[in-house]
């Protein structure tokens, strides 16, 4: 059964409308890095507003994830260091973890779902130095925010939730399938709407809405798109987390030629990403 449209719009915006804004700082931090007048001493006093977010970003620029061997002990080194788009990555991957991922479930670990992201976002950035080494950032926070959607369902309709990820799980289905055999939304549409109302990049935005039909992505996206959607395959099969059921997705060829890797890298990118992702997920245990 086709769901009504106008009832399908009406049910994401419902689900999208409970969803906690962005914090001031965060909003603040996503708008000075759109505009190309921004300066280190901008992004550095927006940071110093929230003394959460300070010691956040310091404790997360010195955790083995960067393998710093020198201690950077003042934001401002670190916003040099790092560059403006890592900084709203580390503040924006602690937004999120912080509001969706701490949701006590009996039934769901949330968690096996936060490390698929990490997974997903580490083995994407291992690909991008490779196949878009200026993009490096933003393809790593589509990797983190690609199944934001999960999250908002958990976060406003747990049992729904639950019901699909056993359904999945059940039936060997993938995630889709299963949600779209009990939801009039699925959970790209769902994260598309909620990095929209956040005012993200549309970048980022239409990499959500696209990652599981990268062949529909738009031209500007298609690149980082297939990344994701490769990335998500590959995490799944490296057991990076728990995405949602078992079963993992088959790569389509045209998203294998699109990315123009070849087999040999994809070793030498898994043993990074895999390096990566135990180091980003210590940090978050
Ligand atoms: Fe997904
Ligand atoms: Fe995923």
């Amino acid at each position: 059964m086709t769901p009504d449209p106008e009832t399908e719009l009406a049910a994401i915006l419902d689900q999208v409308q409970d969803m906690p804004s962005l914090s001031p700082v965060l909003a603040r931090l996503t708008a000075l890095i759109a505009s190309p007048d921004t300066t280190a001493n901008d992004i550095t006093l927006a940071i110093s507003r929230d003394p959460g977010l300070v010691t956040r970003v310091l404790k997360l620029v010195n955790s083995a994830y960067y393998g710093f061997t020198r201690r950077i002990s003042t934001i401002t080194s670190a916003v040099v260091i790092l560059g403006f788009k890592q900084i709203r990555n580390m503040a924006l991957s602690s937004f999120v973890f912080d509001n969706f991922v701490n949701i006590a479930s009996p039934r769901f670990d949330i968690n096996g779902l936060w490390r698929h992201s990490l997974g997903v976002a580490t083995f994407a950035a291992a690909v991008a130095r490779l196949v878009a080494p200026r993009n490096i950032e933003d393809i790593f926070i589509c990797g983190l925010l690609h199944d934001l959607g999960k999250f908002v369902l958990f976060r406003s309709d747990p049992e729904k939730a639950v019901r699909i990820f056993e359904l999945a799980e059940r039936d060997n289905l993938p995630f889709l399938a299963a949600e779209n055999r009990l939801s009039a939304y699925d959970h790209a549409r769902l994260g598309a709407a909620a990095t929209e109302r956040w005012k993200l990049p549309s970048s980022v935005v239409e990499v959500i809405r696209f990652h599981h039909a990268p062949l529909k992505a738009p031209e500007a996206s298609s690149l980082p798109t297939a990344v994701i959607n490769f990335a998500d395959i590959m995490a799944r099969s490296l057991l990076m987390g728990e995405g949602g059921g078992k079963r993992v997705e088959i790569l389509s060829p045209e998203i294998w030629g699109r990315i123009g890797l070849s087999w040999p890298s994809v070793e030498k990118i898994s043993r990074q990403a895999a390096k990566d992702y135990v180091d980003a997920a210590a940090f978050y245990a």
